[in-house]
């Protein structure tokens, strides 16, 4: 008997398990990725594995075959989802449950010594602790979990909404698809820092520049570059990692930032090492010494350090400003500096005429990246640093992107022998005309607007632009290339270009030529108020458009107001009443209008307005959710299209949802959500003939009726 059992221990130790007992598919595929979720934890977060690279990547394709053979037991939470997939996917917006704020700056030790005051005097002479932790410099996730398991990994956006990244957060090898320790509230919110560290960053930047592929300028970019690729599996390669610092949640561990901290670390979170609460002002500032030379040493970039009140109740107690906690603050460090020469000044000309500065340099290595050119914003700043070619100049990095030339080295400068002082140029370099400087302003413009090259294709790229007319078939190089073919010289002109202008005698060219048309000839549905703003009018941005488009229903009653009257419209001033007035007053751009609405524009809100919904209760009280990829609309223009008909957009499937509106390549994780909650999927199709002919999308465009359109006259040209 005893040897029958040693035999049993021996053979046990040396097959895989399955051999000897035989386990169900289930069972093993259950095993396998328990095993391979801890095996991820020890080396991405721990740095301690305890098996062998090859050994993680047998059991890992032993478990994508078994996987394979039984689709039944998809997992969307799987070890094997790191992998990504090369499915493209465009990002779901969603709202976050708490705003995602950042945090107020400091430079100096007197800024730091002024906020620990502050708070010492908002709590009332209280004791309070600081945590102390490491700045990280990447870009702020949020990751949802319920029932231990990540549901969905969102950016940080506008700080109110951001992009669903899920797929792409799951190749993020120090994530934790499933948590551990089974402590962990039910649901609960934690953000983080996604990084690329440095040995990730300067591989990725060789492989980039064999391929002679443009170069990301430092780790955030290329960490922010890669988490919104539409192809996960591309982040996959890329090795992100991610730190974490914030919990939230209704029912948090511990009332102490620092002890939550710890366990989120337990869970499987990696939580950096450098966290460490004091008790007092001395203790900040030695953290502070320290960490500004240890930095250094760390495999990630930071760009700071974080100061938080660690008591929860303390934090609540003092509570946030419009835009950032008064428990918290960020001490920047010193940006890095480098001394170079100054070889040239040239002037680049902006949409608007505005002729910026640069300085050419010998080329100089500062925090990581190399620097050869940096703005020197106008004549003001040239003059005040006394600037001379051939001079050796100081450049730092702001925000540790953009270099600035912030001082000369006068001592570097011989006696009598200095190059020549930076004047500003007079005319302009792009079309010869003359500059003017306005008075009470430090930019020189070119005020030949109606021929200035670079002045009409940046108009022509805004018009084209995401925000205004959102023509996503063109670009910055398309527009030059036509411009330089003498195939456009103002927005107009792009309603005319047909397939054949576009492609010449190139007619491989056929099928880009044509989307590029019907790129164009779909943006007559944009809504008035961003064709408004897409006019380029100087300071009308995006908002004051809108206020514009509202208050006075069309492009005529704006044209016939006068600067009283625009000035009754809300957040317009003077000076943008002005603008508005001069830009009208100008016969060319009158006759742009005239043209665009040959074209058929929108150059009025439609009966509809977009705050009213005439007949538009079809969808009264429904709770819709839109997943996938559209064919007939953009995702926005769905959203603002169940708006009108009265009915609400919600980001995640619930019991409460209607049904879902339901597009190509939608998710499986939701797919499966609808389907255990037998909640309807509804196909584009069946949805806009559910809603019928209907009111505008809260817009003044007519989206669902396209196809009864007469077609766009350039379109017909390829084909007669
Ligand atoms: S706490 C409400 N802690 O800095 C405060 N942020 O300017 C939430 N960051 O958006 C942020 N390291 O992307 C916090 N240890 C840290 C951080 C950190 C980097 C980033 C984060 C945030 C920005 C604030």
């Amino acid at each position: 008997m005893v040897f029958i059992i040693i035999f049993l221990v021996i053979l046990h130790q040396s097959l895989p398990i399955h051999y000897i007992i035989k386990m169900s598919d289930q069972e093993q595929i259950l095993q396998l990725r328990a095993e391979l979720h801890r095996h991820n934890y020890n080396y991405y977060v721990k740095n301690a594995p305890e098996i062998s690279d090859r050994e993680f990547d047998e059991k890992m394709h032993l478990l994508m075959q078994l996987e394979e053979q039984h689709p039944e037991l998809y997992d969307a939470n799987s070890p094997s989802q790191r992998v990504g997939s090369d499915l493209s996917h465009e990002f779901e917006q969603v709202k976050h449950r708490y705003p995602m704020l950042s945090l107020a700056n400091t430079y100096n030790r007197e800024e730091v010594q002024a906020f620990y005051d502050r708070v010492s005097q908002g709590l009332g002479g209280e004791k309070f602790e600081i945590c102390c932790e490491l700045k990280f410099d990447g870009l702020s996730i949020s990751l949802i979990y319920e029932k231990g398991q990540l549901v969905r990994a969102v950016t940080r956006g506008d700080g109110e909404q951001g992009d669903d990244v899920t797929a792409n957060v799951k190749t993020i090898r120090s994530i934790p698809l499933v948590l551990s320790d089974n402590s962990w509230p039910e649901s609960f919110e934690i953000r983080g820092e996604v990084l690329m560290p440095w040995e990730s960053f300067e591989a990725l930047n060789r492989q980039r520049e064999q391929a002679e592929e443009p170069l990301f300028a430092n780790p955030r970019n290329a960490a922010s570059g890669t988490l919104k690729s539409k192809n996960s599996a591309v982040v996959a390669q890329r090795r992100l990692d991610a730190y974490f610092y914030y919990l939230l949640g209704t029912e948090l561990p511990s009332d102490r930032h620092y002890d939550n901290m710890q366990r989120v670390a337990e869970w499987g979170f990696k939580v950096s090492d450098a966290m460490r609460t004091v008790s007092t002002l001395q203790e900040v500032m030695d953290y502070i010494d320290y960490w500004d030379k240890e930095r250094s040493h760390l495999p990630v970039a930071t760009d700071g350090i974080v100061l938080k009140v660690n008591s929860i109740g303390q934090q609540q107690r003092l509570g946030y400003t419009a835009k950032t906690p008064r428990w918290a603050i960020a001490y920047k460090f010193q940006a890095e500096r480098a001394l170079t020469r100054l070889n040239e000044v040239t002037y680049q000309v902006g949409r608007t005429g505005a002729v910026t500065p640069v300085a050419n340099m010998e080329p100089v290595l500062l925090s990581g990246t190399i620097v050869k050119r940096a703005s020197l914003h106008n004549e003001d700043i040239i003059r005040s640093l006394d600037l001379h070619i051939g001079d050796m100049v100081y450049v730092e990095k702001a925000g540790e992107i953009i270099p600035q030339v912030v001082g000369v080295e006068q001592s570097m400068r011989p006696a009598n022998a200095g190059g020549t002082p930076v004047e500003f140029i007079k005319t302009c370099p792009e079309c010869g005309a003359q500059l003017v400087r306005y008075e009470g302003e430090a930019a020189h413009y070119c005020v030949n607007d109606a021929a200035c090259p670079p002045q009409i294709k940046g108009r022509i790229e805004h018009f084209i632009s995401r925000d205004a007319m959102n023509i996503e078939s063109l670009g910055p190089e398309t527009v030059a290339d036509y411009y330089d073919r003498g195939l456009i010289h103002n927005v107009a002109d792009l309603y005319e270009l047909t397939a054949v202008d576009i492609m010449g005698y190139n007619t491989n060219r056929q099928r880009s030529a044509q989307k590029v048309v019907d790129g164009i000839a779909a943006s007559r549905k944009v809504p008035f108020e961003r064709v408004l703003y897409a006019l380029g009018i100087r300071f009308v941005g995006k908002v004051t458009a809108k206020q514009i488009a509202r208050h006075f229903g069309s492009i005529d009653a704006i044209i016939s107001a006068s600067v009283e009257e625009m000035l009754e419209v809300e957040g317009v001033g003077e000076v943008i009443a002005q603008s508005v007035k001069d830009y009208f007053n100008e016969p060319r751009n009158v006759e742009i209008v005239e043209r665009l609405r040959s074209y058929g524009l929108q150059l009025a809100r439609g009966e509809n307005s977009p705050n009213a919904v005439p007949g538009g209760d079809v969808l009264a009280g429904k709770s819709i959710v839109i997943s996938g990829v559209f064919s007939h609309h953009s995702r926005e223009e769905y959203k603002e299209l169940i708006e009108a008909c009265g009915g609400k957009n919600v980001s995640s499937i619930s019991a409460k949802t209607t049904f879902v509106l339901a597009g190509e390549n939608m998710g499986p994780s939701k797919q499966e959500k609808a389907r255990q909650l037998g909640i309807q999927l509804m196909s584009e199709d069946e949805f806009l003939e559910m809603i019928g002919p209907r009111p505008n999308a809260g817009s003044d465009a007519q989206p669902g009726g396209d196809e009864h359109r007469p077609a766009a006259p350039q379109q017909l040209t390829l084909f007669d």
